[in-house]
């Protein structure tokens, strides 16, 4: 979702006159979007965002703004930390942002707006502008379908920074896959915090699902990310039975305890989870599992976590982001005290990344031998080209001439925990 937003502010500075540079060093602003989700990715972009800001004081008149969920968390601290901070922006004002940015005509200036954005702005579509992610790939793209979260993960400050859900209009989203296609894009991820509670005009996630699938064009169909609480028999059953929308599904478990999990207030427990799983599995053979998992949550004790592992063990995840808790200012879990010891998590998150490694090599193992899809993404830094399954597994296709964008049918010759290795059969398109 953050790459979505950076997206789109660049496309609201390229339409007011601005251009992309690829160097910082040759920018005459820099804006910077972070994510402050978990206490490390705010260190990590806060350690990024003073290298960058180095560079205000080797070029006088360079301007430098901090945008998106970090700017939202730091506040007023953010110009303690980088006096010469000209923009301060929220996630909600990405739609304003060239217009606040005409306010700012020297390095002594500053503007800052951290309010929502109107219901209506959430969504401008770009449907012209799409940067190249090296995530996705040229042939890819996202759409937003619904915007900010009404649950209260107690750990979370996502609804705090951006605010509570609000669906697309199905029009707007399909009007904009429509145009993505007649661009010759084939792939789409929806995007939402929690897709599974989109609602708009009689329409619920898998109908608007059902009927991007349907456009003419598009050929692969991801999304993310759906909460366990709200994923629907019908979600799993539009997965099923339409051939574009891809067999992959990101389903954050975050513990395997009761206790842990309704202290989250996550809203199922671990049975309704590995049903849901077992569910997925009967309906879509091939399904890519993929999860998040938090260790050392307030009052986890060795057994809670016995029973993270177990889940793990047992569901077989193709991948997960795995974290140590880290509490974040103004969640209801705040107040509780910190009291798992740094050595446990520490322990715990090695656990599960191993198990988690164990079970996703076990998993590309199964596939050496098959013959998948495959769109090309990209070339790899020795310049093979490389691209994913629909399940969404990186394949490496080395001494193969393939541009990106072409899909063929592939043979795996070889797995590693997180990538598979192919052999090009056929070519699609
Ligand atoms: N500490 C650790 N992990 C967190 N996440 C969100 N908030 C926290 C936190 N305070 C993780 C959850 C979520 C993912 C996006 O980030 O696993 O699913
Ligand atoms: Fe955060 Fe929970 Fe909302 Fe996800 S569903 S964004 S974890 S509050």
């Amino acid at each position: 979702m953050n790459e979505r937003d950076a997206e789109r502010l660049a496309a609201g500075l390229v339409r007011a006159g601005w251009r992309l540079v690829k160097n910082p060093a040759d920018a005459d602003l820099i804006l910077v979007n972070a994510c402050s989700v978990r206490e490390k990715a705010a260190t990590h972009a806060l350690g990024r965002l003073r290298q960058l800001y180095q560079l205000t004081a080797e070029r006088p008149g360079l301007l430098f703004g901090l945008t998106g969920c970090l700017a939202k968390h730091l506040g007023g601290e953010a110009r303690d930390l980088l006096p010469r901070l000209n923009l301060l922006t929220g996630p909600g004002a990405v739609e304003r942002l060239p217009r606040l940015l005409e306010s700012v005509k020297g390095p002594d200036d500053f503007v800052k707006d951290l309010e929502p954005a109107e219901d209506e702005k959430k969504f401008d579509p770009d449907a012209d502008f799409r940067l190249d992610h090296p995530a996705i790939g040229p042939h890819a793209a996202f759409v937003t379908v619904i915007e900010g979260c009404d649950n209260r993960c107690a750990y979370c400050v996502v609804p705090d920074l951006r605010g509570p859900e609000v669906s697309r209009s199905p029009e707007a989203v399909l009007a904009e896959v429509g145009h993505l296609a007649a661009q010759g894009f084939t792939e789409v991820t929806l995007l939402g915090q929690n897709v599974n509670s989109y609602h708009s005009k009689g329409r619920r996630f898998p109908r608007l699902l059902r009927e991007v699938a349907r456009i003419e064009g598009i050929e692969r169909v991801r999304f993310t990310t759906s909460h366990p609480k709200d994923l629907s028999l019908e979600l799993l059953e539009v997965m099923a039975d339409e051939p574009t929308v891809c067999e992959q599904l990101h389903l954050p478990l975050q513990s395997g305890s009761d206790k842990i999990l309704r202290a989250m207030g996550r809203g199922y427990t671990a049975d309704r989870y590995r049903a849901l799983v077992r569910q997925a599995r009967e309906l879509i053979p091939d399904l890519t599992l993929t999860t998040d998992v938090i260790v050392g949550f307030p009052g986890e004790t060795g057994e809670d976590f016995e029973k993270t592992e177990n889940l793990i063990r047992e569901t077989g995840f193709d991948s997960a982001f795995m974290f140590k808790y880290s509490p974040r200012p103004g969640t209801p879990a705040y107040s509780l005290t910190d009291d798992v010891p740094a050595e446990a998590k520490q322990e715990r998150l090695e656990c599960v990344i191993g198990l988690v490694t164990e079970s996703a090599f076990a998993r590309n193992r199964g596939l050496v031998g098959r013959t998948l899809e495959v769109v090309v993404e990209g070339r790899d830094r020795r310049g093979e080209p490389f691209g994913r399954t629909r399940g969404g597994k990186s394949v490496k296709l080395p001494g193969e001439s393939l541009e990106p964008g072409r899909r063929c049918t592939v043979e795996i010759t070889g797995a590693g925990p997180w990538s598979l290795t192919g052999r090009r059969a056929e070519v699609l398109a």
